[in-house]
Parts: structure tokens; sequence; C-alpha cells
């Protein structure tokens, strides 16, 4: 069964972008079993260059925020492709450097860690940012005399969700810049060189505005550290989720001449050709992925439409967590009387009532056996998937720049649920 065929009910965008290769989501759902998470290269490749193009500057550098998606060929394309990274846990650093990047390659932005989180991210070589007064000193026992960086709140935040908001006044995040005078008696009580500082104002914003004043801001309180080397502005370049009603995503080119008058302003000022860094972790890998599922369950109840699939929350958790919106594409497997849209509400498998992934959508008749596509599921997917109710975590597979597709990640067994157990 082909792209062409008479069956496939809605598949608008994954088509334009040949999103399948030489494949079909109908044969990839029946190769590697649902839900599958399809990632294609040539999208991410393509996410990457945008990012790379961002700001015309010499000493810019784009560290890939790797919480949105940490499988290793994912990480490794990214690589290749010439990106740096963040890290938010051990967990990230150690994966990481199995990915090949290099401890100076890597930023640990760290939260609430313990000394043995600090330690470990010290003796692999990898810079530590700091998220508080009390951590720097940890960190100043720990590697006296050290280099270090410090994640500053910029007093402003944006995104697409309170939650994800991370600067401003409402967050745990960032030392609070009123502490300027504790963060320099903290840095010499134990010798430590502040070479960076970095900032998060949020993740999914759409303008560029706040972003902008946050920079603002970081610019100039950088000028209170003489030894700084590299500024970090933090990720959160919204992406279109509403493709289907021609959302577009940040525009980053007029952010890329914003920030590039400010960082001109400030080389010269300062006379200092700084390190420039930004941390986009969504923009770079959510469109590249599509979440599969299979429609296990059409019926009736309490007057509406429930469509059942098997992408419960713990597969895709983005919907329940934040009410997120997906855009989704329906590749039917078999013939139907008619192909006109009612509105339906699309669930998981899980037992709780919450598990929606899309609540009164209107979408082209959908029948069981079915197979839907959940798009730009490549950021916050598999990383925050679970085993709740003890339901498996999925495959991931890539369709590589030729079109082929090939497993690089393998499906959960039932023996995973068991083997951390003592005997
Ligand atoms: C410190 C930090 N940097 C970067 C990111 C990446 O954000 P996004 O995926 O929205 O670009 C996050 C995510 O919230 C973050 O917490």
């Amino acid at each position: 069964m082909k792209n062409n065929t008479k069956f496939y009910v809605q598949n608008i965008w994954t088509k334009g972008v040949n999103f399948y290769g030489i494949s079909n989501p109908i044969e990839l759902a029946e190769k590697y079993g649902t839900p599958l998470y399809v990632y294609n290269e040539t999208i991410l490749r393509n996410r990457c260059n945008e990012l790379k193009n961002l700001l015309d500057y010499r000493n810019f550098k784009i560290n890939y925020s790797a919480k949105a998606n940490t499988n290793l060929s994912i990480l490794k394309i990214i690589r290749d492709e010439g990106l740096l990274v963040d890290a938010m846990s051990p967990g990230e650093i150690f994966i990481e450097l199995k990915a090949g990047f290099k401890p100076e390659e890597i930023l640990f932005i760290c939260n609430n860690v313990s000394d043995e989180e600090i330690a470990f991210a010290v003796k692999s070589g990898v810079m530590v940012s700091v998220d508080s007064v009390s951590q720097l000193a940890r960190y100043g026992k720990i590697n006296r005399g050290g280099k270090v960086a410090v994640r500053i709140n910029p007093g402003v935040g944006a995104g697409h969700h309170e939650k994800v908001i991370t600067g401003g006044k409402n967050t745990k995040f960032g030392v609070d810049p009123i502490l300027i005078d504790d963060l320099k008696a903290t840095l010499k009580q134990y010798d430590l060189q502040l070479i960076g500082i970095n900032q998060h104002i949020g993740s999914l914003f759409m303008t560029s505005e706040v972003y902008i004043e946050a920079a603002t801001f970081l610019l100039e309180f950088a000028e209170n550290f003489p030894e700084i080397e590299f500024i970090d502005f933090g990720g959160g370049f919204g992406i279109p989720y509403h493709k289907g009603s021609g959302e577009q995503p940040i525009d980053l080119k007029k952010l890329g001449i914003k920030l590039k008058c400010l960082v001109d302003n400030w080389v010269s000022k300062n006379g200092k050709e700084i390190t420039i860094k930004v941390e986009p972790g969504r923009f770079t890998v959510a469109e590249c992925g599509v979440l599969l599922g299979r429609v296990h369950s059409v019926k009736m109840n309490g007057g509406k439409k429930y469509i059942g699939t098997d992408i419960g929350f713990n597969v895709l958790a983005r919907p329940i967590m934040y009410d997120s919106f997906h855009e989704i594409e329906i590749y039917g497997t078999a013939e139907r009387d008619n192909l006109f849209k009612e509105t339906v509400t699309l669930v998981g498998n899980i037992c709780e009532t919450g598990d929606v992934i899309a609540k009164d959508r209107s979408l082209t008749k959908i029948i069981e056996g079915d197979i839907v596509g959940i798009l730009d599921a490549g950021a916050y997917g598999m990383v925050m998937s679970s085993n709740y109710n003890c339901r498996l975590r999925p495959a991931e597979i890539l369709i590589d720049k030729g079109g082929n597709d090939r497993l690089i990640r393998k499906r959960d067994e039932l023996n995973d649920l068991i083997i951390h157990f003592p005997e």
C-alpha cells in the first residue's frame, strides 16, 4: 500500500513534506507496531540549519536543549550538524557523551541538584550553570578556583502555558538579579571565575519581544562580570502546532536581526567578542516527529463520539499536561461510506478520563483499524513517556535522508517492567 492509496483520508502535511519517505504510515505501523514515534532526518537537519542561520555573528553557538528529545540517533544527527548541547541532569550528560559530544560541548543547566550531581558534571569536564547563590557556594566547595556559569532570572517570562514560563516572578528558576552582591561575594569566597550567564524565559513563544527584552537585560547584567566569556539567551522558539490554520513558526529572521543589533552594540561598547548562545529544544526537533497510533474502538457515549486509540498519555503527555494542541492526520486502512467531517474526541487507552489527545475535533470519518498520526510530536514526546498502567513505551524509527526507515529505539518488552525489582 503506497502513498497514493485511495484509503488515505487526511494526510495533508506529511504528504507535502514526503514525511514517510519511500514507505507510508500504514506499512510502518504494520512493520513496527503502534504506538510508534517516526522521525524524519531531512526535516531535523533543515531545522538545525535554520537555527545555525539565526545570528550573523562569528561567535554564535547553538546549544540544543536535549530535554526535548534524547534519542541517541537524533542526538548524533544534531551533533553532526555542528550544534552543541545542554543537559538538565547527569543522565542527559551521560547520553550526550555517548552520542559523541565532547565534555566542553555540553552545558549542564542544573536545578536543585545534589552535591553528587555537581561532582559528576565537574568530574566529566562539563561546564555547570548553577541556579541559586547557595548552589554556587556548594559548587565552590566542590570545585574551588574553577570556572562556573550562573542562570539569571531576567524578570520577564513567556510561553504557551503557565507551567512552562521560566522567567519572571512566578517561577523557581534562576538567580534574582537583586542578589548580585551575594553572587559576587560567593564567587570571591570560593575563588570562582564566572565565565557564563544564561537565562531561559520559557517555552513556545511565537513572537520575539519578550525574548529581546530579556536579552537586553542579560547583556547589560553581563557588564558586571569582566571575566565573562559567554552569554546564553535561552530557548523557547515556537513552532506552528496549528498547521491546519496556517500558523507560522516564530520569525527567526526578525529575531536574528534584533539580536544582532543588540550583540553588535555590546561588542563595540565592551571591546570583547563574547560567545553568544541560544538553547532551543522544541524548534529543533518538534516538527521532525510524528506519533502513529491505531484506532481500536469507535463509540458513542453521552451523545459524543469517541475514537479510542493506543496513544495513551503515557505515550504523549503534552495534551494532558498542558492542554496542548496537535494536528491529527488520518490514514485509512479500509474504505468507508463517506468522507464527511464529524466532531470527535480522540482518546488513549489509559484508565483515566483525562486521557484525551484531542477534544471535540472536526475530523474526517475514522473507523476502527485506521492509523492516526499526531503531528509535531518530536519534542517532549518520547522523553516524557512512561510505563503508567504498565504500558510499554513505544518504539522509535527514523526515516533517513534516502527515505528508508530504520529502528532507532526498541519498543519496551513486558520483561522491562520487572527488571529493576530485586529477586
Ligand atoms: C533551561 C532550558 N533551556 C532550554 C529549554 C528549551 O526550551 P524549548 O524546547 O522551548 O526551546 C528549556 C525547556 O523548557 C529549559 O528549561
